[in-house]
């Protein structure tokens, strides 16, 4: 391939992230060559130990989470590319310098070129300490081909974030830093810019002249897990809504691109941060709704409170549900509400966004003729359902004129009869080939923080009397259905769609 030659240093190699999400994305990567020819991986991490049971570990992470059955051809392939692995201080000096005679030694090996790229797959605390140790030792800005990956969350505020951006600047061009929002890989949502932009029968009715109003849903049926220590300190608020709700509304919003570079589409989607109407303090009230669950049951299982997982407090304040309604005021979407919700432990998992259309302008067929009156709505299924689905009304056979709703139906998974991608495979290329499209840009992720932050304000200095407000298995809190009830709207909850 001609991809650059390439040291990945993974910093945290040993850690939960490296195992279930990096190992199998760069395996598949390079099962399917799409790795360079001259590629090489060097693991750094606090814990104890050799090069052979590094790889042994991470082929135990290829044999677990990877999506496709490991053989043993393809693996040693990879494994060879397992180059170094280093135990020791994240943030020592002597970590820096041995990574820096390492990529060295490619360079020199591999005739001239070996463009590093630094991984955090690290707590968020070290993120600044690793950076200021890779500047140190020489391995930033200098080096035109280095780059830094860095996983959410990226600050838990905007004055956190600021500064976070700033220690980042100091060391890298913003085009080698890499933020990853990991929704923006999956590959149901990069096709909804194919959708709006590969067609023409979309983007005529794609504004408020025929749109009513949108729905985008985030809901897992799993509960917090073993992050209760992490997610006392986020809540759904930070850990769903700041970044992945707020890019699909972006990317479902956002005017056309004249092209698909990076800084074309990114400027495209920060313009609809910055249209979205603020949240001021006296309303938070009307447009924020926040849950958490109660013990219940999913799936025919009965699961604990949020208060009881482990590692959070029993008296927790914090949100495991956020439903909002957002307005981007901007001549496409003017007065057209946005009704976004993400929440754990709800009734399904289910990843999709409701466009409503207007209602027909005059309704000439009698109201006995038509089954189920509603408007005209199109659905993206994001997952676990991967699909498309266009909702009209239609005759029902017979002798007397009836309407009822139908469904056209594209399918990923039948058009295309191949498995898509982990979002994982898809950004660890971007990151390789330098294609920043798919990544969140400083002035994005500032932009989502200033939105969140009186939210998170009125929230903390008004703690919930009413927590836990949903239970487990439940669609969230009533004054959720209330949100968007007061506006003659509800929550699209089905019908199955036969699939
Ligand atoms: C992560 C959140 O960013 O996204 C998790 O931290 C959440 O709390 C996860 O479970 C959901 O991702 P996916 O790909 O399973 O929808």
């Amino acid at each position: 391939s001609s991809l650059s030659p390439t040291v990945l240093v993974i910093f945290g190699a040993a850690g939960d992230l490296a195992w279930r999400k990096i190992a199998p994305a760069l395996y598949s990567l390079s099962a399917e060559g799409w790795l360079p020819e001259k590629f090489a991986i060097i693991g750094v991490d606090r814990k104890e130990m050799t090069k052979e049971e590094f790889i042994g570990h991470l082929r135990s992470g290829v044999e677990s989470f990877c999506r496709r059955k490991l053989d043993e051809a393809s693996w040693s392939t990879f494994a060879a590319s397992l180059s170094q692995y280093h135990s020791g201080d994240l943030t020592h000096p002597d970590t820096f310098e041995v990574l820096a005679k390492a990529i060295g030694d490619f360079r020199q090996q591999w005739g001239g070129a070996a463009n590093p790229v630094f991984y955090l797959a690290t707590s968020p605390t070290l993120i600044e300490a690793i950076a200021t140790g890779l500047g140190k030792a020489g391995l930033g800005r200098n080096i035109p081909g280095s780059r830094i990956v860095v996983e959410k969350p990226f600050g838990r505020d905007l004055a956190s974030a600021q500064a976070l951006n700033r220690s980042l600047a100091e060391v890298f061009a913003e085009k080698q830093i890499f933020r990853i929002d990991h929704y923006l890989g999956k590959e149901t949502v990069q096709n909804i810019l194919a959708l709006r932009f590969g067609n023409a029968w979309f983007e005529p009715i794609w504004d408020r002249r025929y749109i009513d109003s949108v729905q985008i849903t985030v809901a897992e049926t799993i509960g917090v897990e073993q992050r209760g220590g992490y997610y006392e300190h986020a809540g759904a608020l930070r850990d769903m809504v700041q970044n992945h709700l707020f890019q699909l509304l972006c990317i479902v919003a956002m005017e056309p691109p004249v092209s698909f570079e990076a800084e074309e589409v990114r400027n495209k989607k920060t313009d609809v941060l910055h249209a979205i109407r603020p949240f001021p303090t006296e309303a938070v009230h009307r447009l924020a709704v926040r849950g958490q669950y109660g013990a219940g049951w999913v799936h025919g299982q009965h699961v604990p409170a949020y208060r009881s997982e482990p590692d959070v407090s029993p008296d927790s304040k914090m949100e495991s549900f956020v439903a909002l309604k957002v307005f981007v005021d901007n001549w496409r979407w003017q007065d057209v509400p946005f009704y976004l919700r993400t929440g754990k432990r709800m009734a399904q998992r289910v990843s999709q966004i409701v466009i409503n259309l207007r209602p027909v302008p005059h309704q000439a067929f009698p109201e006995i003729a038509v089954d189920q009156w509603h408007p005209n709505r199109m659905i993206l299924h994001i997952q676990p359902k991967e699909s498309i689905l266009l909702n009209f009304q239609a005759k029902r056979p017979g002798p007397t004129i009836r309407l009822t709703p139908v469904d056209l139906h594209f399918s990923y998974p039948d058009a295309f009869k191949t498995e898509s991608p982990e979002a994982y495979e898809t950004l660890l290329r971007d990151v390789i080939l330098g294609d920043g499209t798919l990544f969140m840009r400083a002035d994005q992720v500032e932009a989502a923080w200033s939105l969140v932050d009186p939210i998170l304000q009125v929230w903390e200095s008004n703690p919930p009397t009413d927590f836990p407000n949903y239970s487990a298995g439940s669609w969230g809190p009533e004054a959720a259905q209330v949100l968007i009830a007061r506006d003659g709207k509800s929550w699209f909850e089905g019908p199955e769609d036969g699939e």
